[in-house]
This record gives C-alpha cells, sequence and structure tokens, in this order.
C-alpha cells in the first residue's frame, strides 16, 4: 500500500526507514532524499513511526 503517493513511498518502505532512521517524520523522507509535498502523508509516517517506535528492539531474557 502507498503511503506517500507523491514521493511513491510504500507503507513498507516506510517501515524500513522509520526503524532504521534517526526516529523523525522528516528523516523518514531523508532516507530516500526527498521531502515531505503536499503533507498528506505526514499523519501516516508519524502513526508507522510510532509503531516501529514501540515495538521491543530485544526481546527480554
Ligand atoms: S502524499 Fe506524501 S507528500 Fe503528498
Amino acid at each position: 500500500m502507498y503511503v506517500c503517493l507523491c514521493n511513491a513511498l510504500t507503507e513498507c518502505q516506510v517501515r524500513q526507514a522509520a526503524a532504521g532512521g534517526d526516529g523523525s517524520t522528516l528523516g523518514v523522507y531523508r532516507s530516500f532524499g526527498t521531502q515531505p509535498r503536499c503533507g498528506k502523508c505526514i499523519p501516516m509516517v508519524q502513526g508507522i513511526l510510532r509503531d516501529v517506535g514501540s515495538e521491543p528492539i530485544h526481546a527480554p531474557g
């Protein structure tokens, strides 16, 4: 599914960028060498960042 139509970024791509980035919304766009255009996707990108940030990095034990 496309998250950002302006930059043709899929949810999968955004998820990977969110996991490997600096945790900022703009960082996600920067990792693709782009930036938000219309801005309609920003809430969805922020939701993905929250999702990724709330996942445990290492399983306990
Ligand atoms: S849909 Fe992402 S900037 Fe327009």
